[in-house]
């Protein structure tokens, strides 16, 4: 089968095509036919090893072989099942989260029939459902899980025309907060279009200085810090930022001291997520922005892409 391989980390050219053998599904595995997979900003950090201390987990001088071909969001068909697989047969269209297997940046790809995947709703494409299932489901953690958020609250995305952005801020929208974003001037009015109902242009005011106050504020690039943020959030209000050490010892501290909280983790197991991204998108109730389609044999000028860090909503591989 055809795949995109990285053996050392590096720029987008680290990047090659390769013909593999095509995985042969476990009893408890599907085999998935994939059609359309992303370039995330997440795997183009593994990609580059950084940061550096996670290169403990993806391989310390090189990548562990393991997760030699990237791709984390996925939508196909099932080709085969192993002789345990309850829940799905050969021709369901799927779509899901490879996590730390990656692995969908090629033709075929195994999965445990419990991995975080599920059937796909009629009448949507394969590149839109692989490019909801990251973004949405990590925004759903942290907006859902983690602050639940509610109707009447004021709640910040930062970030606001990414990923992950794009869908916290129709989540909050449709949990009935007032949702205000932040973004480039250009974007602005994409980001009112999902329901923001104000957008500060990070390339010409600080937000922290418009007098606002917020009782979440997600930050879903990691541009801010809590000391930033502290003085604009309200006094039991929360701050997400989705990467950072450092955040993970603001949120043990801040379970103590009382006051605004950090809440900060990794969103891994997506299914309760992913069955409600399911419902939303067969009612038409999210949108999902595809900024750029690329097929499998250009994946370098996507990674070149995303690099850039202005990319808008996601980015699709078709296979
Ligand atoms: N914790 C978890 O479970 C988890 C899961 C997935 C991903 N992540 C992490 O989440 C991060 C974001 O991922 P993503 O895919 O959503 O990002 P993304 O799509 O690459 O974000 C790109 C957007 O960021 C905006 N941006 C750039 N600089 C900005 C600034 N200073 N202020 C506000 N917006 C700015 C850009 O808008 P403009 O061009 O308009 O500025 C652009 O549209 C990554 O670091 C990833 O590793 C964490």
């Amino acid at each position: 089968m055809r795949a995109v391989m990285f053996r050392a980390y590096g720029p987008p050219e680290v990047l090659t095509q390769a013909e593999l053998p095509a995985p042969v599904p476990k009893d408890d595995q599907v085999l998935v036919r994939v059609h359309a997979t992303t370039v995330t900003s997440a795997e183009c950090g593994m990609r580059r090893g950084e940061p550096r201390w996670g290169r403990v987990i993806l391989g310390l001088r090189r990548p562990r072989r393991g997760i030699r071909v990237l791709g984390l969001e996925f939508a196909g068909r099932v080709d085969a099942v192993g002789p345990l697989v309850r829940r799905h047969r050969v021709g369901d269209r799927v779509f899901g989260f490879t996590g730390f297997a990656v692995g969908a940046n090629a033709e075929y790809k195994c999965l445990p029939e419990k991995a975080s995947f599920t059937t796909m709703p009629d009448g949507v494409g394969y590149p839109e459902a692989a490019a909801a299932v990251d973004g949405f489901t990590t925004a759903w953690y942290f907006l859902h899980t983690l602050a639940r958020v509610r109707a009447g609250q004021k709640v910040l995305v930062i970030g606001a025309s990414g990923s992950i952005g794009t869908y916290a801020v129709q989540i909050a929208a449709l949990a009935g907060a007032e949702v205000h974003g932040v973004c480039s001037g250009r974007n602005a009015e994409l980001v009112e279009s999902l329901g923001a109902t104000r957008v500060h242009d990070h390339t010409v005011s600080d937000f922290t200085a418009s007098g606002e106050r917020y009782d979440v504020i997600f930050d879903t690039v990691t541009r801010s810090t809590f000391a930033r943020c502290r003085p604009v959030l309200a006094p039991r209000g929360c701050y997400l930022p989705t990467t950072g050490l450092v955040n993970n010892v603001h949120a043990l501290r801040t379970a103590v001291t009382g006051g605004p909280r950090v809440r900060t983790g990794m969103s891994v197991r997506k299914h309760e997520a992913l069955a409600q991204l399911h419902d939303l998108i067969a009612q038409q109730r999210i949108r999902v922005v595809i900024d750029r389609s690329y097929p499998l044999s250009e994946i370098v000028e996507a990674h070149r892409y995303v690099d850039s860090g202005r990319k808008v909503g996601n980015v699709v591989i078709t296979v």
